[in-house]
């Protein structure tokens, strides 16, 4: 009989879990997807019927595909800030907004007003943000007076999985320091910052660390998902503290972050203490590791090359335009992109910028364009990295995510952020993390079998990749 343990990650396009044993491999994995609505332009929600429904359906695949194992326990991750208000039966009160929801522009001006800004950052690492849960809360109040009177908590996505497995409602410090209503400090809800902006603390859970055991599998729960009742459930962590202690990032060795060059392009450095940029061009989270870290999101990554491809080329493959961008030169013919194609958090937090193209003349090629689209997102990058650098001690960046398969794109990213990059043999993701929590939250050692790297890229010194760094960032 073999040890393992499962994770699983309430993402936005669905549920994934993973099994891993007690060496760190993978050995099973399942996924079910789940809808998006978008009601109105800007508003981005889930029915929690529908991710429980998903969870259920490949947590019983997985059962159905474990026979020779002892289940440690289960690890839940997620999509982070979503808030899924419910009643006091626990019922839900409407669906819940997510992470990229971005409605809540009057919510995040008044939250500012109350609180005031510096306040905000000092106290919780972050500003307000739209996506975030309390501009959500607030929202809610002012629009959905109703929904509003009735909700008696607030729970954030994982958390009801977490809920509707155990009946216990909970939240951990990585997701709760998502909600613009958490005190890094001392891993708190913000009686001061809710005070002010006059929200009830009692709507918000109790707050356990990641690798806590939330609570075990209800008779209910056992019937639907499959797992076995009584099985514990581990807090676990939002999703991109989740995906860095899958990696081993950890603030016992702070030179070592992570980019993922996935549709958004995620920058994760971790700290020891907490420490926000004055200016909150960054964010600052919790940990899973009951440290905290900073995480800088260029929104527009591998997307813009998506979107470049889908809108322009789409007979063409993503290898096919990348051997294009070969033939153009560093600094593109002097063709800048900025990939602003959905507004910018890192370093702009502001939703409605927009991308662009500049320098074209007459002499710009096809290869010059695309090769622009590859260069300005590593700018983005690279202005994520400059804010960064003067909090954190990060000296080299494990690589995941859909755009790290490409070589040539990973060399330009190293020479701009003049950063060494390493490629983890394995990537596996946030369910992986989650899983890794739940053997540390059952007592178990934990094994990440991340950190073996099959390829390295070293910076290189390129006066044309500086030159092409000083335009884009006079165009800000
Ligand atoms: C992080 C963020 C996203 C979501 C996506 O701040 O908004 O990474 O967690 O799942």
């Amino acid at each position: 009989m073999r040890t393992i343990a499962l994770g699983l990650d309430v993402g936005t396009s669905g549920a994934r879990v993973l099994a891993v044993d007690d060496s760190g491999a993978v050995i099973a994995e399942t996924t079910q997807s789940h809808p998006l609505l978008t009601p109105q332009p800007g508003w981005t929600e889930q029915n929690p019927s529908d991710w429980w429904q998903a969870s259920c359906q490949a947590l019983q695949e997985m059962m159905s595909k474990l026979s020779e194992h002892t289940v440690v326990g289960i690890g839940m991750a997620g999509q982070m800030h979503g808030m899924t208000p419910l009643d006091a039966h626990g019922e839900v009160v409407r669906p819940a907004m997510l992470w990229n929801d971005q409605r809540t522009g009057d919510a995040v001006t008044s939250i500012d007003q109350a609180v005031g800004r510096s306040t905000l950052i000092e106290r919780g690492g972050n500003p307000a943000i739209t996506g975030f849960q309390l501009p959500k809360l607030v929202w809610l109040r002012d629009s959905e007076p109703d929904a509003f009177a009735k909700t008696r908590h607030v729970l954030f996505p994982k958390d009801y999985i977490t809920y509707k497995l155990t009946g216990e409602m909970i939240a951990e410090p990585a997701d709760a320091s998502g909600s613009n209503c958490f005190h890094l400090a001392s891993k708190r809800w913000d009686a001061e910052v809710l005070g002010a902006v006059g929200v009830d603390t009692s709507l918000f859970p109790e707050v356990l660390a990641s690798h806590d055991v939330a609570g075990k599998v209800t008779a209910d729960a056992a019937a639907a998902s499959g797992l076995p009742e009584g099985l514990p459930v581990i807090a676990g962590a939002g999703d991109n503290a989740s995906a860095a202690f899958g990696l081993g990032l950890s603030k016992d060795n702070l030179s070592l972050g992570s980019l993922s060059l996935g549709t958004s392009g995620v920058i994760f450095a971790p700290l020891e203490t907490a420490t926000p940029d004055p200016d909150g061009r960054v964010h600052l989270f919790c940990h899973a590791d009951g440290g905290y870290n900073l995480l800088g999101v260029t929104l527009a990554a591998a997307g813009s090359f998506q979107w470049y491809r889908d809108t322009f080329y789409p007979e063409r493959s993503f290898d096919d335009l990348t051997q294009l961008a070969q033939t153009s030169q560093p600094g593109a013919g002097g063709v800048t992109f900025k990939p602003y194609l959905a507004g910018e958090r890192t370093p702009h937090m502001n939703p409605d910028l927009r991308g662009s193209w500049t320098g074209l003349s007459l002499a710009t090629t096809q290869a010059d364009v695309v090769r622009a689209v590859l260069e300005g997102v590593a700018y983005s990058l690279r202005d994520t990295l400059d804010v960064i650098r003067p909090l954190a001690n990060v000296t080299e960046l494990l690589t995941t995510g859909g755009g790290s398969t490409s070589d040539f794109w990973l060399q330009i990213v190293s020479d701009v952020l003049e950063t060494p990059l390493k490629q983890p043999q394995f990537n596996q993701g946030v369910a992986y993390g989650a899983a890794l929590l739940a053997f540390w939250g059952s007592g178990q050692p934990v094994v990440s079998n991340a950190q073996t790297t099959t390829h390295q890229f070293l910076p290189a010194s390129n006066s044309a990749y500086a030159k092409a760094l000083a335009r884009y960032q006079a165009l800000n």
